[in-house]
């Protein structure tokens, strides 16, 4: 049985003051590890050893949105693995489609950002998803197949127990339009297969697929009762806790069909 896996992704939101709010009132209503869901936020880098201190000895863990692939050094503006684990991150989320767009970084630059995050023992949270045009011209499932093949190129069997996949359809980030269930569940199944193809039928059946896209209290359960979808990466429903922990209750209750 997978674990379910809600992670909230705080993206450029809250200030120093509110980031330590919202996490401390997380830690207060997820105390301890939950039995079958795992619960990360991940703010922004400033706020990283705040929000990291606020959530110690809760059931949240700490996650981080992007890294850089190098090793510390003369690197301007950028944040090492060492860095991340340095302040207790135990996630990071690569491939975002905001990442993909907004700063052009391409499969192969992510790619390198998972191998670097692997090799030092940092769990990635990948995220793959196809824009509205994509899903409209039928290549959904291409632009999935090109997305994890190049974002995992080197990836290992080992390396891949340390993945967790988020599908992330572009045209349901931030805009409230969430894919049906059907929709969901139809990619996920695809991104379990081709885990299948690409590694064996054991890492498919293991690796957890959240889905990401306006999921909010009043969706999460529909979603996540689907097969395929092992939790969610939610962005604006994050950053209220009265809107993230009914997610997380719904991923406690979630009944698979
Ligand atoms: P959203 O963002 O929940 O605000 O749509 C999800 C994400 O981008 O991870």
């Amino acid at each position: 049985m997978r674990r379910k896996f809600v992670a909230g992704n705080w993206k450029m939101n809250t200030l120093s003051r509110s980031a330590v709010e919202l996490a401390s009132a997380l830690a207060k209503a997820v105390p301890a590890r939950l039995p079958a869901v795992d619960v990360a936020v991940c703010p922004p880098f400033p706020y990283l050893s705040a929000v990291g201190a606020a959530i110690t000895g809760s059931g949240v863990v700490l996650g981080a949105q992007n890294v850089w692939h190098e090793k510390p050094g003369a690197f301007t503006g950028e944040v090492a693995v060492e860095m991340l684990l340095d302040v207790g991150c135990r996630w990071v989320i690569l491939g975002h489609s905001e990442r993909r767009q907004v700063l052009k970084e391409t499969d192969e630059l992510i790619s390198r950002k998972v191998l670097a995050s692997l090799a030092n023992g940092l769990p990635v949270i990948l995220c793959v998803g196809e824009t509205l045009d994509q899903r409209k011209a039928g290549q959904t499932e291409s632009v999935l197949d090109g997305q994890m093949q190049g974002s995992l190129a080197g990836v290992d069997v080992q390396g891949i127990g340390q993945v967790v996949v988020a599908y992330e359809p572009v045209w349901a980030i931030g805009t409230g339009m969430t894919a049906s269930t059907e929709q969901a569940e139809s990619a996920h199944l695809h991104l379990r297969r081709w885990l299948e193809i690409r590694y064996n039928p054991g890492v498919a059946a293991a690796t957890r697929i959240l889905y990401g896209g306006s999921v909010k209290a009043q969706n999460a359960q529909s979603l996540l009762e689907q097969p395929d979808v092992d939790g969610a990466l939610v962005g604006g429903a994050s950053l209220k806790v009265d809107d993230f922990l009914p997610i997380i209750r719904a991923a406690e209750t979630a009944r698979k069909s």
